[in-house]
């Protein structure tokens, strides 16, 4: 019952980069917040963070046998990366798009997104709020309640 919550590129930087887009909480606030989420629908979460994006790549290809559903937030890969589409749809693990910002208001390159369209959902603008939305719209899918 493990899922992975995958952070791309400049989120270790959470907490120090453009606080008044991303907020002022950290990768580590956020990790703990989904640990926390998770478990309560009987999950383990699994984070972790690349700058990389073959990396990104290879923890998705891990999550075909580790994971029963994937949080991704790929920061700026999400409107560049065909490879992380191209594994997401490889794996078939159901998936969750997570922006902290909303992307909408901000400017036009960010609007289009290859991450959600190999997602069966997509979230933006709730800040770090939004992993703990999206853990519960994952289990909601998954046919888990709340414990
Ligand atoms: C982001 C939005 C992306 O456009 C940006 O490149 C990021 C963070 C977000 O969480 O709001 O790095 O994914």
């Amino acid at each position: 019952n493990t899922i992975f919550v995958l952070n791309g590129p400049n989120l270790n930087l959470l907490g120090i980069r453009e606080p008044e887009t991303y907020g002022h909480a950290t990768l580590a606030d956020v990790e703990a917040l989904c640990a926390k989420a998770a478990a309560q629908y009987g999950f383990t979460a699994d984070c972790r963070q690349s700058n990389v994006e073959g990396e990104l790549v290879n923890y998705i290809h891990e999550a075909r046998t580790k994971a029963v559903g994937i949080i991704i937030n790929a920061g700026a890969y999400s409107h560049t990366s065909i490879a992380i589409h191209d594994a997401l749809v490889g794996v078939k693990v159901p998936t969750v798009e997570v922006h902290i910002s909303n992307v909408y208001t901000r400017e036009d390159f960010r609007h289009h997104s290859f991450t959600a369209r190999a997602a069966f959902a997509s979230l933006c603008g709730f800040g770090i709020e939004g992993y703990r939305l999206a853990i519960s719209g994952l289990a909601a899918k998954l046919g888990k309640t709340s414990l």
